[in-house]
């Protein structure tokens, strides 16, 4: 079904490691058609009613904004370390490729806020897994998280799932 978006993607070899085949996105981004497909299908897979979508940096931010708009729902942005100029809570994490730390600010969200979590890719988890234990610290409840992209034989979206999220990728 979503056999259109899969043939936007392309695949760069070796970037920004030796051995890493990097899915990008970029090429999808460039096509209005695959484009509206990507935000129309990801507001359709939303269950129930979302306060905030959550994106992360870089490329979740594009795609948590767009799948917002429809679902009258406000964004919360959760950057690398050391960008938000408020006050924050952060978190470690191991990617692919590396080690890094996910930060936003500690007052984005109410207690309760129904957060809906967006980003571009999902490969180990490392990232997403960093982010919902973020805003569950934050007092979110974070029942729901989607992507364009999941790499299924990195284990991230079954480790997002062990711990009571509802994943949906459009791509694998
Ligand atoms: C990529 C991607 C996800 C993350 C997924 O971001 O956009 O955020 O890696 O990997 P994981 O599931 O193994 O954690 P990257 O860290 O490359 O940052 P960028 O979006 O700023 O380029
Ligand atoms: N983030 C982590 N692994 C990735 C990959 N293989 N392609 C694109 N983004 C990624």
């Amino acid at each position: 079904m979503n056999d259109d978006l899969t043939a936007l993607i392309r695949t760069i070899p070796d970037f920004p490691k030796p051995g890493i085949a990097f899915r990008d996105i970029t090429t999808l981004l460039l096509s209005p058609a695959g484009l509206a497909a990507t935000v129309e299908r990801l507001v359709l897979a939303t269950r129930g009613r979302v306060d905030l979508v959550a994106g992360i940096e870089a490329r979740g931010f594009l795609f948590a904004a767009a799948v917002a708009v429809p679902l009258n729902a406000g964004v919360l942005l959760i950057r690398k370390d050391g960008k938000l100029p408020g006050a924050t809570i952060a978190e470690d994490y191991a990617l692919e490729y590396g080690q890094d730390r996910i930060a936003m600010h500690a007052d984005a969200c109410a207690p309760g806020a129904r957060v809906l979590l967006i980003d571009d890719l999902i490969a180990t988890g490392g990232t997403a897994r960093a982010a919902v234990r973020l805003l569950r610290k934050a007092g979110a409840v974070v029942e729901q998280a989607q992507f364009v992209v999941d790499l299924p034989d990195l284990g991230g979206a079954d480790r997002l799932r062990a711990e009571g999220i509802a994943v949906d990728a459009l791509v694998a």
